[in-house]
């Protein structure tokens, strides 16, 4: 299709379809670059722009790939984006042995790039940034014919910019208080080994709202247990605060699961025998420094029902007791793993403004979902595909829980 004159015409005329129907900014560069990759096959691809207001730097604004750019930005001028960009020439690595420059290789760390095209964009008035391709997906090399739709793609989205907003400007990521490099997590069944997690390279900031999201069998609970001290990496490194995890023990893992996460899964969990309160009194009792149980349940609005056995609540009630429970440990960081799967719309609603109000409280989280309206509640969303990441989405605006939809 894409040596075929016809394919060429026809990823243009598409591309252009997606900007020209797009209702916001962000659907016309976000689904004209989708739209490109898969016509040209690209294993990444990144829109960087220049905060002129602000740091004067490139950063990026949308990119797809097994990679997290959150924080990174280049100079004008440094790496092969902030060279492209000074110098307005559009560079096609094409067959390329040469080594990548610093800056360069640590946008792509954990990725082996052997084809690369760059092109600036800009409209009549100002230079705007840089569109960058790494990788075929089949492991050729990007053809000319593929680069010269890229350049294209630059101009219409150019265009797009042009008669729209600006781009926002670059979020300001807290602190990192998860990183995760190259983590593979593989299975043994008799001779059968499965790669699940095939180089996954992730970075959680303080406070922030993350969503997993991808079909079933990604590897998303394996990662989450992972992100939580439940399971351990095949290989690559896990770093909480600084400190490597990767290889500690069983007894370093429950310490650190114990003082540090709180788990909300899609199953309660709660002890039948116990009430709410006691529920959460049996955890306080577990670690350093709990939040007082009844406060916990007064957070998630049930201070009336403490008394009250799981059987005698509702599924969603008994979900704002296991939150309240994750909340007891007053952990660093919540994750969830499809918290509201087995709740009807309203009862769901109900915990994800609990979870909002959490999170926002400045409790770290991430959540696994199969429901793409959620994602809209998040700071970013990671969409997973087949053991890696595959596209990271910074959200600018998020939507509260009272405004989600289906
Ligand atoms: N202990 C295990 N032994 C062997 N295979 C496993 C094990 N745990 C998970 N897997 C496999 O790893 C793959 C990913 O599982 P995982 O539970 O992470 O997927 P998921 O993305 O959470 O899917 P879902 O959306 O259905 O929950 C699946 O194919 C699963 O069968
Ligand atoms: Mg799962």
């Amino acid at each position: 299709m894409e040596s075929s004159m016809f394919g060429y015409f026809k990823t243009i005329g598409e591309v252009q379809g997606v900007i020209s129907n797009a209702t916001t900014l962000d659907e016309a560069l976000q689904g004209g670059l989708k739209a490109i990759v898969e016509h040209v096959g690209a294993e990444s691809a990144v829109i960087w722009y220049i905060d002129k207001a602000g740091d004067g730097k490139l950063h990026p604004y949308f990119w797809i790939g097994p990679i997290d750019l959150t924080s990174r930005s280049h100079e004008m001028g440094n790496g092969t984006v902030g060279r492209v960009y000074l110098s307005q020439k559009a560079e096609r690595l094409l067959n390329f042995r040469t080594e990548l420059d610093e800056e360069t290789a640590a946008d792509f760390a954990g990725m082996e790039v052997t084809s690369m095209v760059c092109v600036p964009f800009s409209n009549q008035f100002e230079d705007l940034g840089v569109i960058q391709f790494v990788n075929k997906t089949d492991g050729g090399q990007f053809t000319e014919e593929g680069a010269d739709v890229m350049e294209i793609m630059a101009m219409m989205a150019a265009i797009a910019l042009g008669e729209n907003e600006a781009l926002a400007e670059p979020w300001q990521p807290g602190e990192i208080v998860m990183s995760l490099r190259d983590i593979t997590r593989e299975f043994q069944n008799g001779d059968i080994v499965t790669k699940v997690l095939k180089g996954v390279n992730l970075d959680v900031y303080e406070g922030e709202f993350l969503v997993l999201l991808g079909e079933s069998g990604c590897g998303k609970s394996t990662l989450l247990n992972i992100i939580g001290g439940m399971d351990q990496a095949t290989s690559g490194s896990f770093t909480y605060l600084g400190r490597d995890i990767s290889r500690a023990t069983q007894t370093e893992l429950t310490d650190f699961r114990r003082d540090n996460v709180g788990f909300i899964f899609q199953s309660y969990n709660l002890m039948p025998n116990l009430t709410a309160l006691q529920n959460l009194k049996l955890i306080a009792e577990l670690v350093n420094d709990p939040m007082d149980a009844d406060k916990a349940l007064e957070v998630v609005g049930l201070s009336e029902r403490k008394q009250n056995y799981p059987s005698q609540m509702s599924g969603g009630q008994q979900q704002r007791v296991s939150i309240a429970r994750a909340l007891v440990k007053n952990p660093r960081i919540i994750l969830a793993d499809e918290p509201t799967a087995a709740l009807d719309y309203a009862t769901s609603i109900e915990v994800l403004q609990v979870m909002e109000e959490v999170v926002r409280g400045g409790t770290t989280m991430v959540m696994v979902t199969h429901n793409e309206e959620i994602t809209r509640m998040a700071d970013r969303v990671v969409r997973m595909r087949d053991g890696r990441m595959h596209e990271v989405t910074v959200n600018r605006h998020p939507a509260h829980a009272t405004d989600l939809v289906w």
